[in-house]
């Protein structure tokens, strides 16, 4: 398949390029200093490109059968995420790639309680601005006319081995029998690219854990 990725430079994008590479895709990675893309491999394009520009987003992404974004804002300029999500829904919509699919943020994930994790005691107050941008682009998302699909993250994204082995859930919070949320990004990214081949998920969320 034909795949684009916004992010490949990222801890989340760079696994998701390896999955993506390693199950055969024509992989087209833009970014916005391509000498920090490492691998070379006859199946993989690096344009230097940036996600705030949409005219960027819809050359690059045009024909594509599946554009990936794991974009993330800097610390304290998290603001930056709506107008990144305003540019990739246009990009992709002028550029008429057949799908977009997002990393978004656990923060919107509803618990046992009914509450989104993000309003539960002890979600870290250093990451509600950006857990608040996450929740208002995962909006604009849904509102749009494109093919999208919105992969949060379990609550806590590990360094472990890629297993293979995880579940599936959507708008709800996946825990283990210890109440815990976890997923390391070698699954998630396992994951991301099970719905690139199988989509499941199209004009939804989803999100995935042990
Ligand atoms: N539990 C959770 O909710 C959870 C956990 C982890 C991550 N996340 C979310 O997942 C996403 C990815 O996280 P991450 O840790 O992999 O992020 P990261 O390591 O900070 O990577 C961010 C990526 O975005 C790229 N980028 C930034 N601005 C860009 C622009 N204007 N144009 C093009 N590319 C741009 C960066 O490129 P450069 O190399 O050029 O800077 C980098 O490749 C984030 O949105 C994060 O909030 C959620």
């Amino acid at each position: 398949m034909k795949v684009a990725i916004f992010g490949a430079t990222g801890t989340i994008g760079k696994t998701i390029l390896w999955e993506l590479m390693d199950r055969g895709h024509e992989v087209t990675a833009i970014v916005r200093d391509p000498s920090k893309v490492e691998m070379v491999h006859e199946r993989l394009r690096v344009e230097k490109g940036d996600l705030l520009n949409p005219d960027q987003v819809a050359d690059f992404t045009a024909g594509q059968e599946a554009v990936v974004s794991a974009y993330g804002p800097k610390f304290g300029e998290e603001e930056e995420l709506l107008e990144v999500t305003r540019s990739l829904i246009e990009g992709v919509r002028r550029g008429k790639a057949s799908r977009l699919v997002v990393v978004g943020g656990a923060g919107s994930l509803l618990t046992d309680s009914g509450e989104m994790l993000m309003d539960t005691p002890g979600f870290p107050e250093e990451v509600r601005t950006l857990a608040k941008a996450h929740v208002d682009a995962y909006g604009l998302i849904e509102e749009s006319d494109i093919h999208w699909t919105y992969m949060s993250p379990a609550a806590t994204i590990t360094s472990g081995p890629r297993t293979g082995h995880f579940r599936i859930g959507m708008n709800r919070l996946v825990t283990d029998d210890l109440g815990e949320s976890t997923i390391s990004v070698g699954d998630f990214a396992a994951a991301l690219v099970d719905e690139l081949d199988d989509p499941q998920f199209i004009g939804s969320r989803f999100t995935v854990a042990y």
